[in-house]
């Protein structure tokens, strides 16, 4: 027999690791034993791996059709299994391998030896709300609103909102009285740009053009989404829609989709290939980033490489099986809460606005609320953007009275603070304190004075992360712990996603204009300008 090479190589190992998959998934649901705790305990449901099966089979339903055209004449015809439940163009076809890919997940647990903290939450409402330890208002300098800027740029924890949004949605209540263990992620915990493509151009028809069905819808003109006749966005995600910054990202994305839809059709790929294979060059682009532009700026390039080398050592979740530990959700990737600046100036030039009430999403973009993306975002010919907020365990005033519109309606004012909000997550999902997890990890733990507030048995993982990034990441990047969990979880994420480019091609490199290595954000939004 002779050994496949070049594109049939790549499609012949594709086609073996998704039957490998296949072949887990298939004994997941067969261990029915998984099944017997209570209800509280699984992080999996049969049907989760149910919908995880039929999502694998649609791949490789798609890999062999694909593979079947590409296969040189007189290669093994491609076998009938019952994998392919319609034809390929049939619109309900499940062989489009990029819709929707599983159902919602449970959380999970990075240290799952650790204690609970269990702070008095009134504690934690003083400490976050209104005047506390975690309100930047307290401190601020008026006359200085610069004061607290960090290196980076103001756009990347927009970014990193983005990412937040694509693979944990957490929709319990904020009082508690669900058990962690039966929490569900509404989205799936993997990076594949769910917050834009939903459920795809069959289950998710009114995102896309009705004229071109490759492309995404835009705004009437380009620069907002499309909004029912009521306001509200048409979108993958609606928390996407929450702020002015979100949504440029967020536009921005869509149209990187349809340049790309442009690109491959002028290099003459067949029609019936341009959307899925647009869906999987932007999902790359975009995992390349968090890897190679996104991380490195958050927890620093030597961690990175650290963890892409040797591997994860605290979430290595099986393939296919990924899930989001609380640690995570709850406390590191809400460093991002503490990037965010109060004031914006949106072009060159223009008065720098509070974020909150004026630049609330939620409805049409006004004409006059239109933002230049390179005030947030170094981009090549462009002066220096706006810097995010030093990361202190502080947040804007505008955080900490969020607009109702944001938080709904609520019983009690002070969860109207994102800051109690986040302290009191970390609380009701037991989440160790930060010196707890220091130890495990072998960090030297902060110190009383680093800390600036004595905590009765240990310090909320959320504040002391926060923290950690003033003392030991300069107020710019994550700390040591920070830096670590939020590291294995992106990279642990796209090592358990089977169709993930560091799954599938470890050695791929971005292709689009600009390609090469050295491949960012910033490519990807300047042609958006
Ligand atoms: C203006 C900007 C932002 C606003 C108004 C905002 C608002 C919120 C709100 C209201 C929640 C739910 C709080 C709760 O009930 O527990 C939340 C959760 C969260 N946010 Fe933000 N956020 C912002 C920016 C960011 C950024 C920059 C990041 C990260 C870089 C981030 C990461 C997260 C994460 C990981 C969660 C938990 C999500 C979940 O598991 O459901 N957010 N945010």
């Amino acid at each position: 027999m002779s050994t496949p090479t070049g594109d049939h190589a790549f499609l012949h190992d594709l086609e073996g690791t998704v039957r490998e998959e296949l072949a887990l998934a298939e004994r997941g649901r067969s261990a029915e034993e998984a099944f017997t705790a209570p209800i509280a305990e699984w992080l999996f449901d049969p049907a989760d791996i149910e919908r995880e099966e039929i999502g694998l089979r649609s791949l490789l339903g798609a890999v062999e059709a694909v593979e079947g055209s590409s296969r040189p004449a007189g290669g093994a015809p491609p076998d009938a299994r019952g994998s392919r439940v319609a034809a390929p163009d049939h619109c309900l076809s499940l062989v489009r391998a990029v819709d929707r890919p599983t159902g919602a997940a449970r959380y999970g647990r990075m240290f799952p030896d650790l204690d609970p903290l269990a702070t008095d939450p009134r504690l934690l409402v003083r400490a976050g709300g209104d005047g506390g330890i975690c309100d930047a208002a307290e401190v601020l300098d008026p006359r200085d609103p610069d004061g607290d800027d960090a290196a980076g740029a103001a756009g990347w924890p927009f970014f990193g909102q983005l990412v937040a949004h694509d693979i944990t949605a957490d929709r319990s209540p904020i009082g508690g009285g669900v058990e962690p263990g039966a929490l569900r992620n509404a989205r799936t915990p993997k990076l594949d740009l769910e917050i834009i493509y939903s459920d795809g151009p069959v289950g998710s028809p009114y995102l896309f053009d009705l004229g071109d069905p490759a492309k995404f819808l835009l705004g009437p003109d380009g620069a907002d989404v499309p909004r029912n006749q009521q306001g509200v966005a048409l979108i993958g995600d609606p928390r996407n829609d929450v702020h002015l910054f979100a949504l440029a990202l967020h536009v921005a994305l869509l149209r990187a989709h349809n340049r790309i839809v442009d690109r491959l059709r002028a290099n003459g790929v067949p029609e019936a290939e341009v959307f899925d294979t647009a869906r999987v060059t932007l999902g790359r682009h975009y995992q390349w980033i968090v890897v190679h532009d996104f991380l490195p700026r958050l927890v620093g390039a030597d961690l990175v490489e650290q963890v892409l080398a040797e591997g994860c050592r605290w979430f290595r979740p099986p393939p296919g099986q990924a899930y989001i530990p609380l640690e995570f959700a709850d406390a590191a990737f809400r460093y991002g809460h503490g990037q965010i600046r109060h004031a914006y100036r949106l072009v060159a030039g223009g008065p720098a606005v509070p974020l909150f009430p004026d630049l609330l999403g939620f409805g049409p973009l006004p004409a006059d609320r239109r933002l230049d993306l390179a005030q947030v975002f170094d981009l090549p010919g462009h002066p220096p953007a706006q810097r995010a907020k030093r990361l202190d365990g502080r947040l804007a005033a505008s955080l900490i009275g969020l607009p109702e519109q944001v938080t709904g309606t609520v019983d009690d004012t002070a969860h109207r603070s994102l800051a109690v909000r986040d302290l009191l997550r970390g609380d009701t999902t037991r989440l160790p304190g930060g010196e707890a997890v220091a130890r495990l990890l072998d960090v030297a733990p902060l110190t009383a004075d680093e800390l600036g507030q004595r905590w009765p048995h240990g310090t909320p993982l959320w504040f002391y992360l926060l923290k950690e990034a003033e003392h030991r990441g300069d107020g710019d990047r994550l700390g040591p712990v920070g830096g670590r969990i939020v590291a294995e979880v992106l990279i642990g994420l796209l090592r358990a996603d089977p169709a993930s480019y560091l799954s599938l091609q470890p050695d791929w490199e971005p292709t689009l204009p600009a390609a090469g290595r050295s491949f960012g954000l910033a490519d990807l939004l300047a042609p958006a300008q």
